[in-house]
């Protein structure tokens, strides 16, 4: 019976030795310790021994199987510990090895016109408001004296987003907003994306503007001008002249177009300003007192000037970026070049 064990035992334990794998490891203890197994046999047939035989039998068959499953477990640990071996040769990552380099981005031409712009202007005195791009029609229509059949407010000029939701056609909303939270005096640029029914060659639906505000006692149209032409000489130089013409907005009065001279040819004429030796730089005039009483504030009291030009053109004529939708399209070839 020892013999018989001892046997058994050996040719497991050679079994085990000769398992490759887990899988090959599992069929080798079914074999040995399976329900169709010598040892299972064996002790199937405890019963039909005589009883005093029957422990010291017993207790025989447990010690080899006891041995075959240390067997098993030892090699178990051993492939197992093996496979992490592998694995850890296989999957090495050399962490010393130098990274990817990620590029470094660059600012668009038309943020670093509003920061060149910004800068001039909080250098003459102002501070940076914020407005939204969506608005409602008070803001950006009623408050700014812009009647009801105004044809701005056309479907055809504005977009609608919903019943007295627009996205804003100006920045002249930052005006209202201002004014409705801050008493004068007021002195404020707000800059931002404006939004408009258009697009051709020279038109895209979202542009760029800045607006300008001042609102104190006993301010008048010369402290525009004046402050314009200072703002001009800042921006382009000393040299580049300007002039003002009559135009009409709703919310001012009276209103006025500022030209500067074209900073290509210094006002020879040339393709940029259409030969005509001036470039249009934006809009202006008195803020007229219907719009300041539909914010609270006395016209009696207190006058001002409001100016709002757009950003766009101004970005293409201090890069030299010839057509507009080159500044929409991202093309990483060009953006690149502001690096
Ligand atoms: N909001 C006007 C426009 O978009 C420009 C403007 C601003 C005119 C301020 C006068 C005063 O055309």
């Amino acid at each position: 019976m020892k013999d018989k064990l001892d046997k058994l035992i050996a040719a497991a334990s050679e079994a085990v030795a000769s398992a490759k794998d887990q899988i090959q490891l599992q069929q080798v203890k079914s074999c040995y310790l399976g329900k169709k197994s010598e040892l299972n046999r064996l002790m199937k047939q405890l019963g039909t021994l005589p009883r005093e035989e029957r422990p010291e039998f017993g207790k025989k068959i447990n010690l080899a199987k006891q041995e075959v499953e240390k067997l098993l477990k030892a090699k178990d640990e051993e492939l197992k510990s093996s496979a992490y071996q592998t694995a850890l040769v296989k999957d090495k990552i050399d962490v010393t090895m130098p990274g990817r380099k990620l590029g470094k981005g660059s600012l668009h031409p038309i943020t670093l016109a509003e920061r060149i712009i910004e800068d001039v202007l909080i250098g003459l005195g102002f501070e940076v408001a914020e407005g939204f791009d969506v608005e409602d029609e008070f803001h950006n229509f009623d408050a700014l004296n812009t009647p009801e059949d105004h044809p701005a407010r056309e479907l055809t000029d504005t977009f609608y987003l919903g019943k007295d939701v627009l996205l804003r056609t100006h920045t002249s909303t930052a005006q209202i907003r201002v004014m409705e939270t801050h008493k004068p005096p007021i002195r404020i640029i707000s800059f931002g994306k404006t939004y408009r029914n258009d697009n051709d060659a020279s038109h895209s639906p979202a542009f760029h503007q800045i607006e300008m505000l001042v609102i104190d006692e006993g301010i008048n149209f010369a402290d525009m001008k004046d402050m314009l032409n200072l703002f001009v000489s800042r921006l382009f130089g000393e040299k580049i002249g300007t002039r003002i013409r009559p135009h009409f907005f709703p919310f001012t009065e009276p209103s006025a177009e500022m030209d500067v001279q074209c900073v290509k040819c210094d006002g020879a004429g040339c393709n940029v300003c259409k030969n005509s030796g001036w470039l249009e730089l934006g809009g202006a005039g008195m803020v007229d007192p219907y719009v300041l009483e539909a914010v609270g504030i006395d016209s009696e009291k207190y006058t001002g000037y409001a100016f709002g030009m757009g950003v766009d053109r101004i970005a293409m004529q201090m890069f030299n970026i010839p057509d507009m939708r080159m500044l929409f399209e991202n093309d990483i070839r060009m953006l690149r070049q502001f690096g």
